[in-house]
């Protein structure tokens, strides 16, 4: 598999996650490095090189603050690369579109925090142009709303649209993505993750 994103707090632990169970992983950044590839996910070409003769490509890349349009750049290369090279895409996006036992969207509640606006809009947007695309076989796992480090524990809930827990480990949320890798269960669909 190729992961775009790989050096990320997330990325890094899905490919360690990856390497764990086996799988032969190209491990992207858009700067060179030790046991790096050089690539821009918002390069079709870039998508398709590092992409070619892979069943999966993830996409766990976050833009700097300011530039959030870039994420929804990013979707629309990774997607039309994927359906050039036959790989399926699986990607890490945000949690503002989950709905929430309220009714609402997490980016609708009233206490929302303000600077994550931009960031949360971008990731909504991300998965509206996954469900608006017709040719690449796509997968978006929304985290939850905290996500941070911690233990890889391999026990959580699994959600479509609605959110099932407000908190999950970087790294059980790595263990999420790769059975789905395995065992996919939501192809051209969104799911969730959450203790
Ligand atoms: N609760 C939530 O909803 C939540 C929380 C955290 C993260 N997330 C999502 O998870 C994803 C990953 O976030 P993160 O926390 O791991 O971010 P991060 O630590 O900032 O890492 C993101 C990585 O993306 C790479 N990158 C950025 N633009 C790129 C591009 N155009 N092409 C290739 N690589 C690019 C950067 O690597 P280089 O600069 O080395 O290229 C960086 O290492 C994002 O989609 C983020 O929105 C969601």
């Amino acid at each position: 598999m190729t992961v775009f994103g790989a050096f990320g707090s997330v990325g890094r632990r899905v490919v360690e996650e990856a390497r764990r169970r086996g799988h032969e992983v190209t491990a992207v950044s858009r700067r060179a490095g030790s046991g790096s590839e050089v690539g821009d996910a918002r390069v079709v070409a870039d998508v398709v090189r590092l992409g070619a003769g892979r069943d999966v490509v993830i996409g766990a890349t976050r833009p700097a603050d300011g530039e959030e349009g870039q994420l929804v750049e990013a979707t629309r290369a990774l997607l039309a690369g994927v359906a050039e090279t036959g790989a399926r895409l699986l990607l890490v996006g945000g949690a503002g579109s989950l709905v929430t036992p309220a009714g609402h969207t997490v980016l609708e509640a009233p206490d929302f925090p303000v600077e994550l606006g931009p960031v949360a809009r971008a990731g909504a947007e991300q998965l509206a142009v996954c469900r608006a695309d017709r040719e690449a076989d796509w997968t978006y796992l929304s985290p939850p709303v905290v996500l941070e480090p911690g233990e890889r524990t391999g026990v959580f809930r699994v959600g479509r649209d609605e959110q099932v827990g407000e908190v999950i480990s970087i790294e059980d949320l790595a263990v999420a993505l790769l059975d789905e890798v395995e065992t996919p269960r939501h192809r051209r669909g969104r799911f969730t993750v959450g203790y």
